[in-house]
């Protein structure tokens, strides 16, 4: 069995924190492994889980020993393991699951420049270049396809889950159309043509991302008809003409892009048009330890930052935006709603 003290003291826990990598490797292992999803309903034992994931069982009851003590798997007294609510979440199957965020959070590049921290706070620039020679989605894009497809499938994920929240949100009364700039695979624009029959959507990203955009909006899905879908780099040009400008989790990289992008969509936007931005906040969230984490990986890949509620009013301002109401669209997002001036 394993118990562990939920409050330990200070030294035991500033050692357990100092193995932190060795906790995110841990939920890696598990996810590359597929061990929640070999494991029902029903408790198992090491052996049965080991042959189900290919894997040796003596060396998978460390790892589930390891787990366990966070809360991920249970150890009962019989020696079988059986689910949490955390290890659920690592099924692909779970409705809310985290798989493909657990992989995302802790791909190869992420080993290579968390080291290179100290370098970066130092400096205000991101490491990633200096590592990998290139622009981080770039980088992504052409020479790391793996990589490519588990952040596609985590922010496919994470948007599928907030999708719904967003368009409960949003009043969408006087609007006919709504583009989503950075709107990545597409599920915000599908959600809300879903919840409102007679919307046009547009859908905005590199490429790479919108090649593989949700089936529900490529040729042949049931939205396709009422989607564009526009292959662009936002920081160049925004053709798009809108009623409403969703723009989700794109405003976190350097600050240049960031007045590039918002330049963008003032430009091409008529007058009292909607501009929706939403994002993490790192002040006034219930989830602080996540978000600061985003913030510092953000620094490292991109020399980016998640926003203070201040910080993103200021770029919002700068842009010439006049901003609404900023409102909680749930324990990990906010959204500012502003318009462009007529
Ligand atoms: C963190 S994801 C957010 C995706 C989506 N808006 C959501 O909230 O789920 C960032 C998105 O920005 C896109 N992106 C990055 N650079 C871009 C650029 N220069 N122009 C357009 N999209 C870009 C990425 O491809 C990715 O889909």
């Amino acid at each position: 069995m394993t118990t562990v003290d939920p409050a330990p003291p200070p030294p035991m826990r500033l050692r357990e924190l100092v193995f932190g990598a060795a906790c995110a490797a841990a939920v890696r292992a598990a996810a590359r492994l597929g061990v929640a999803d070999a494991l029902e309903d029903t408790p198992m034992t090491v052996e049965d889980l080991a042959s189900a994931v290919k894997s040796q069982p003596k060396t998978l009851r460390r790892l589930l020993r390891a787990l366990a003590c966070q809360g991920i798997f249970v150890e009962r007294p019989d020696g079988t393991f059986a689910h949490t609510e955390m290890s659920r979440l690592l099924r692909e199957d779970d409705p809310h699951s985290l798989r493909y965020i657990a992989l995302w959070c802790t791909e190869p590049w992420t080993w290579d420049v968390w080291p290179k921290l100290d370098e970066a706070v130092r400096s205000g620039r991101n490491v990633f270049e200096d590592v990998y020679g290139k622009e981080f989605f770039e980088y992504l894009n052409e020479e790391a396809p793996e990589s490519a497809h588990v952040f596609n499938r985590a922010m496919t994920t994470s948007s599928e889950q907030s999708a719904r929240d967003v368009a409960n949100l949003l009043d969408l009364s006087g609007v006919s159309s709504v583009a989503d700039i950075g709107g990545g695979q597409g599920q915000v624009v599908a959600s809300l043509l879903e919840k409102h029959p007679g919307m046009h959507g547009t859908l905005l990203d590199l490429p790479g991302v919108v090649e593989n955009a949700d089936p529900r909006l490529r040729e042949g899905g049931a939205l396709a008809d009422r989607v564009s879908i526009v292959a662009r780099d936002c920081r160049e040009d925004i053709p798009v003409q809108a009623d409403m400008y969703i723009i989700k989790n794109i405003l976190e990289w350097d600050d240049d892009s960031t007045r590039r992008a918002l330049a963008n969509v003032r430009k091409a936007a008529r007058p009292g048009a909607r501009v929706v931005v939403i994002e993490n906040l790192v002040d006034d969230t219930p989830s602080m330890r996540f978000t600061t984490a985003m913030d510092l990986l953000l620094l490292l890949n991109v020399g980016g930052a998640k926003h203070t509620r201040q910080s993103m009013v200021d770029r919002l301002t700068d842009a010439g935006l006049v901003i609404g109401e900023i409102r909680p669209v749930n324990p990990y997002l906010h959204a500012f709603e502003c318009t462009v001036p007529r």
